[in-house]
């Protein structure tokens, strides 16, 4: 059976993009609204879950958080993680690997996710759906205006199967903007030389 990239380095994926993960995830944390208190989040492909974790930490009044990974291996690691935190933060995280979600969300968060969605226009609506009134959506990825991505996306491509393609921020604003997202701030920053973010939050 063909492995997908997530499959075979989800055991060393943290020790592997720890520098990507904390530039990426510090950032994205800085679009947050200041308070998440009572608030429920769905993070969108959470990976090894080090999102949820660090928000459990940050803040600890928040009232519930799912995490959807299309990769067990990622959420197997996502699962120990949970498991070393104190039983009744435990009790506030769900995680899954199918994205069927029983409630709406006051907040969606997705990082590093959106160069892999086949239909990004459709998630989008579907992103819409989930969320209640009032509800924000933080989308954090790298770009296809950074000089690395430009030149080598057919290498990534090569060694990530899973990879769809990357945008530029223009191109994600004119999508988020097109699903009737109301734009409410959004900053292109630097992850690596030659590699650039783009974090975007928008509200409904
Ligand atoms: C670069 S990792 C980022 C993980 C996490 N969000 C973070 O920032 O640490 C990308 C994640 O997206 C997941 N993924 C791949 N295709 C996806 C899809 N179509 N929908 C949701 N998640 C997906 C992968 O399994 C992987 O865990």
């Amino acid at each position: 059976m063909n492995m997908n990239y997530y499959e075979k380095i989800a055991d060393n994926y943290d020790s592997r993009w720890k520098s990507y993960t904390d530039n990426t995830l510090q950032k994205l944390i800085q679009y947050l609204p200041a308070s998440l208190e009572n608030k429920t989040i769905l993070d969108f492909g959470c990976g090894t879950g080090e999102l949820i974790k660090r928000l459990l930490i940050l803040k600890p009044d928040l009232a519930h958080i799912t995490g959807y990974d299309p990769v067990e291996e990622m959420l197997r690691q996502a699962h120990m993680k949970m498991s070393q935190l104190p039983e009744h933060t435990q009790e506030k995280v769900k995680l899954q690997s199918h994205s069927n979600f029983e409630n709406k969300f006051d907040l969606i968060v997705s990082s590093s996710v959106f160069h892999y969605l086949p239909r990004p226009r459709a998630r989008l609506h579907h992103f819409k759906s989930l969320l209640r009134e009032g509800g924000i959506l933080v989308l954090l990825d790298y770009t296809k205006s950074s000089l690395l991505v430009r030149y080598f996306e057919w290498f990534v491509k090569y060694i990530d199967s899973m990879h769809q393609q990357a945008y530029t921020p223009q191109q994600i604003k004119i999508m988020v903007e097109s699903a009737d997202f109301k734009l409410e701030d959004s900053e292109e920053f630097r992850i690596r030389p030659l590699w650039n973010g783009f974090v975007i939050r928008v509200s409904v």
